[in-house]
């Protein structure tokens, strides 16, 4: 046990020098595309596995990322995974996850899940949302970067927030942990389409959506349940499809205890998001989705009404940026002790 500290710093060092192996999987969807950009260009990531599914043969070419990364797509395999990597982050659909996380975690991989498949914590909750995923015999942890930072570096597991609950919850959960809000909590979050995966369907249409917003999944989203489990209360999430490419931006309507006054909420949030280097507060200056498009921020705005206690809060975000592929990167920074930000900003 002595020479332990000899023992770490030489593993660090190890790692600087080498880079560490990150693998992909679903490296031809949205998600696992952005991974690829962002790993490629990462001062401390190796990309040394990345894989799309096994159902198409042939080589699969990204045009997107020429330039950027030269190597191959494989079919998926999770030995190979495994064998080639010290991390790998999965960008795949939920039932696929609920296959690979067990499999890759028994082989000792360390996982950054970007699928819900192992979100939520209650049994019930998952048999409802996520029938697929089976009972996992390690801890999984919540990976909202802000929130989890000292359990990252030993977690194993990581399951990375969606986009919408990170948009609510960034703005939310400081005000809620203090107990300062009363009353009913409404989430109204508005989202570009590319936050339904590259598979079209009637729904996501380019020609249904341009020129429209359509209200979906009203009272029957399975964000709800994971934005009420981190929370640990009710909200009323109603999500929409605007015609966008990326981002999400939330607008959510609460009221605050009796009391509260702008000090308060301006200080709660800053005190949760001071040291955050990818939450930017703005304050009465509300955000918009082009100040965050492509970036891995959140941004935060807010106004308070104090007499009425009336607060609206506006949080904005990429959702394949902070939503997807920047926080699981982020996620990947903090556990292996890198900068936070690295090859994020
Ligand atoms: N899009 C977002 O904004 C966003 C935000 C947060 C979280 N997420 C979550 O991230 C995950 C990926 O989302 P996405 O939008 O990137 O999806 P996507 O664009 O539909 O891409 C899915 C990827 O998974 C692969 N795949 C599909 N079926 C598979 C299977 N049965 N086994 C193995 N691989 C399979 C696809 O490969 P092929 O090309 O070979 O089909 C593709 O590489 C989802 O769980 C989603 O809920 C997405």
């Amino acid at each position: 046990m002595r020479n332990l500290p000899r023992i770490i710093y030489r593993f660090k060092e190890y790692l600087l020098m080498s880079g560490i192996r990150v693998g992909i999987a679903g490296v031809t969807g949205y998600g696992g595309q952005e991974l690829l950009r962002l790993a490629a260009r990462h001062p401390g990531l190796e990309v040394t596995a990345a894989m799309a599914s096994s159902a198409r043969e042939g080589e699969r070419a990204l045009p997107a990322l020429t330039g950027l990364w030269a190597g191959d797509v494989e079919p998926l395999s999770a030995a190979d995974l495994a064998r080639s990597t010290d991390a790998v982050f999965l960008a795949l659909p939920e039932a696929a996850s609920a296959e690979l996380v067990p499999e890759l975690a028994a082989r000792g991989t360390r996982v950054f899940d970007l699928s819900g498949a192992f979100r939520l914590r209650s049994a019930a909750a998952r048999a409802r949302w996520y029938p697929r995923t089976p009972d996992l015999d390690l801890p999984v942890l919540y990976g909202l970067t802000e929130r989890c930072r000292t359990a990252l570096a030993g977690a194993r597991v990581v399951t990375c927030p969606g986009c919408y609950p990170t948009a609510a919850l960034l703005a939310l959960q400081p005000l809620a942990d203090a107990g300062a809000i009363a009353g009913d909590v409404v989430i109204d979050a508005k989202s570009g389409i590319s936050g339904a995966g590259k598979t079209p369907s009637e729904k996501t249409h380019f020609s249904e959506r341009h020129g429209s917003v359509a209200a979906y999944g009203v009272l029957a989203h399975r964000h709800s349940a994971e934005i009420e489990q981190e929370l640990d209360r009710e909200v009323t999430f109603v999500p929409h499809l605007v015609p966008l490419d990326r981002g999400i931006l939330a607008t959510i309507y609460a009221r605050v205890r009796p009391g509260t006054g702008e000090d308060e909420v301006a200080g709660l949030l800053e005190q949760a998001y001071g040291d955050a280097p990818l939450v930017r507060l703005r304050h009465a200056a509300l955000p918009d989705i082009k100040q965050v498009a492509y970036t891995n921020f959140c941004d935060i705005g807010w106004k308070l009404d104090a007499g009425s206690g009336r607060l609206v809060l506006v949080s904005c975000l990429d959702n394949l940026g902070k939503g997807a592929a920047g926080q699981a990167i982020q996620n990947l920074n903090v556990a292996f002790g890198l900068e936070e930000q690295a090859g994020l900003l």
